[in-house]
């Protein structure tokens, strides 16, 4: 199922529509190792790593609706805007940072 969907997504974007078909986890992780892992994975510039707590307690302090905002908005330099994903919609975003904060360790 998910192989279709592939590929009919990538007809759909080579005939010049946007990707927004949103089907849950697996699509954020996909999503997430496509564009955000390049920073996240490793942490660079102190961008917190998914799945580790001490990255994200803080942050998840001020409140997950918060941390959505400022994944879309950016902070500062060094979180561009939607994580440069800007054929992601706000609910894309959303899904991926629930990727990224669930099963805290
Ligand atoms: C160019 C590097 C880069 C990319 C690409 C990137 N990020 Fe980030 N991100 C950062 C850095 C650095 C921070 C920490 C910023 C700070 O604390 O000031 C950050 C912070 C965040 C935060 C924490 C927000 C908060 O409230 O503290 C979230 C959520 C986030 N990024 C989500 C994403 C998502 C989702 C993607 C992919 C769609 C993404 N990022 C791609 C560098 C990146």
């Amino acid at each position: 199922m998910y192989v279709i969907k592939t590929a009919i997504i990538g007809v759909l974007a080579s005939a010049g529509f946007s990707l927004s078909v949103y089907a849950g986890d697996s699509d954020a992780e996909t999503f997430y190792k496509e564009t955000c892992i390049v920073c996240h994975g490793e942490g660079m510039h102190g961008a917190p790593k998914p799945g580790i707590k001490s990255d994200w307690e803080e942050r998840l302090g001020y409140g997950i609706e918060d941390v959505y905002l400022n994944a879309i908005e950016g902070m500062g330099n060094a979180m561009p805007a939607r994580g440069m994903c800007t054929d992601c919609s706000d609910e894309q975003i959303e899904s991926i940072v629930d990727f990224m904060v669930k099963d805290l360790k």
